[in-house]
């Protein structure tokens, strides 16, 4: 199957616990030791499964080598690590073929038939989950009523088709829909209405404005249809760490893992906690990196 990345074992006594860490925007600079230490720390306090770095791993012409730092970094670890692009990962010209190719080392899970040089891929935990890493992209020219209207990059139809296509191979294996959470860079259109009369739950920071797409191609809408999805993952905007769940779904941003601080300096650090129970549900919160040390 195109875009499988593989299997992890689902734990016997416990859920299965993932480490999202967000846009540790690696620039080449003096900073870069304390995203390594950032890392190392939440790694090893929260022991997770899984680690994934959802884009904006780098943010500067030398990406390729900083990619080779991350993969320096997380070899120091014995865990399993992923990632999906951001906007500024291959904004340089570096191809993301060679960004992924400098971050492979010995526990980095990446597709062996990718799907494309786009962060697309499928994990199986167990019989019990599936892990999706969805690619963003950059930006775009969309058409809104006939107007061009430029705005971030988002899921594309041909990756709602290739969701599609992966739940219903997997169901007919297993004999149900398997439950499913999502990771990318950019939040969906959606998660601009958390504040709809059709949002709940909401919990977290909302400290700046969705920057999504202005449209979301049916994402959300196939989403629900699929009855598969329960969480979807993003980061992108730097001070928002807020969930909320709508028609089932729980949308939640990451904690901002790395450096560049824009709108709030001192904003403090640290990732994501997604522990996935084997009967379906799955428990969500932020872990700041004063607290994991
Ligand atoms: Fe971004």
């Amino acid at each position: 199957m195109k875009g499988f990345a593989g299997r992890l074992t689902m734990p016997r006594n416990r859920p299965f616990r993932i480490l999202q860490l967000t846009d540790l925007h690696y620039m080449d600079n003096s900073l870069d030791p304390s995203v390594d230490a950032r890392i190392l720390d939440l790694v090893r306090f929260a022991t997770p499964d899984l680690v994934i770095f959802t884009g904006d791993q780098v943010m500067c012409p030398t990406a390729i080598a900083l990619y080779g730092r991350l993969r320096a970094t997380m070899e120091q670890l014995s865990v399993p690590w992923t990632l999906v692009f951001g906007n500024h990962d291959a904004e340089h010209g570096n191809a993301k073929s060679a960004l992924r190719a400098a971050a492979a080392g010995s526990r980095f899970v990446w597709p062996s038939d990718p799907v494309s040089d786009d962060s697309d891929f499928v994990l199986e935990i167990g019989d019990d989950w599936l892990v999706f890493g969805l690619d963003s992209h950059n930006d775009a020219t969309y058409d809104i009523g006939g107007t061009p209207k430029w705005g971030y990059g988002t899921i594309l139809p041909t990756q709602i088709e290739w969701i599609g296509g992966v739940l219903r191979s997997c169901a007919s294996h297993a004999g149900r829909i398997l439950p499913s959470v999502i990771f990318q860079h950019i939040p969906p259109a959606v998660v601009r209405t958390w504040d709809d009369p059709g949002a709940s739950r909401f919990r977290g920071e909302k400290n700046e404005a969705v920057c999504a797409a202005p449209i979301d191609f049916g994402y959300h809408a196939a989403l629900v249809a699929n009855k598969s999805a329960k969480g979807v993952f993003f980061g992108h905007d730097h001070v928002n760490d807020f969930a909320f769940e709508r028609d089932g779904i729980t949308y939640a941003y990451g904690r901002v893992s790395g450096q560049h601080d824009y709108a709030m300096p001192g904003f403090p650090k640290g990732g994501r906690i997604v522990d996935l129970h084997p009967d379906g549900t799955f428990d969500t919160y932020v872990l700041l990196h004063r607290d994991a040390r």
